[in-house]
């Protein structure tokens, strides 16, 4: 698939086939990731690829399994979602985060090595490492839509990060930014619709 087409056809998917990815798929995958731009050079970046879904439910026990329509509603007005498209995919996503990276064929749990406390930056670039992880994420999130597959992603929230080290055993100085789950598309589901922007609208010549 040409670069363009994948970046067009990429969205999150939150819905998958019950199916196998080959490992062989996965690490082509995976190694597109590992081409991205990094701050040092080293691309000091780790993933744990889950198939096993006996792991998968230790994992993600931490994770609330759906929303009640009530609560649903207090979510959308406490954090201000007023745009209709933006409410559309919360109220998709939300009750999903859980079925999207269980039904996923598999979950990888990139890692980077973080040297200076992440929740307290003195500077812009004590968060290299975490921006650079974000760029091996897309490239990845991209090679999967180029393979015909797909990707989501979860913010770990609460005690979801430190349950993860426990259950995946990863060293203590690497930091795990998201959940991905990676899957074939359920057919006929219709991801949410982006929020359609014109780049005349956003780019600013010369000067703002
Ligand atoms: C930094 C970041 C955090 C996100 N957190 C979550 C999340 O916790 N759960 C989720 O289902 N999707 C999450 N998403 C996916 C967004 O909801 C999604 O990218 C957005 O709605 C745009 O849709 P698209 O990816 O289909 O273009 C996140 C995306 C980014 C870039």
């Amino acid at each position: 698939m040409e670069l363009f087409e994948a970046i067009n056809q990429r969205k999150t998917i939150r819905d998958f086939e019950n199916e196998v990815i080959s490992k062989e798929i996965l690490e082509k995958i995976i190694s597109a990731g590992l081409k991205a731009p990094t701050n040092d050079h080293m691309r000091d970046w780790q993933f744990v690829v889950v198939t096993d879904k006996d792991v998968a439910v230790r994992l993600l026990e931490c994770i609330p399994k759906g929303i009640s329509d009530a609560d649903m509603e207090q979510l959308i007005r406490d954090w201000n979602l007023n745009d209709k498209l933006q409410q559309e995919c919360y109220r998709n996503a939300v009750p999903k985060q859980y079925r999207m990276l269980f039904d996923a064929s598999a979950i990888i749990i990139p890692l980077l090595k973080q040297k200076t406390d992440i929740l307290h930056p003195e500077n812009v670039s004590h968060l290299n490492g975490f921006a650079s992880i974000w760029c091996c994420i897309e490239n990845i999130f991209l090679a999967a839509t180029a393979e015909g597959l797909g990707c989501n992603l979860r913010i770990p929230l609460g005690e979801e990060s430190t349950h993860a080290r426990e259950v995946l055993k990863y060293p203590e100085d690497y930091f795990m930014p998201c959940f991905i789950g990676i899957g074939r598309p359920l057919k006929g589901i219709k991801p949410v619709r982006q929020i359609e922007i014109n780049p005349q609208d956003r780019i600013h010549w010369n000067e703002y």
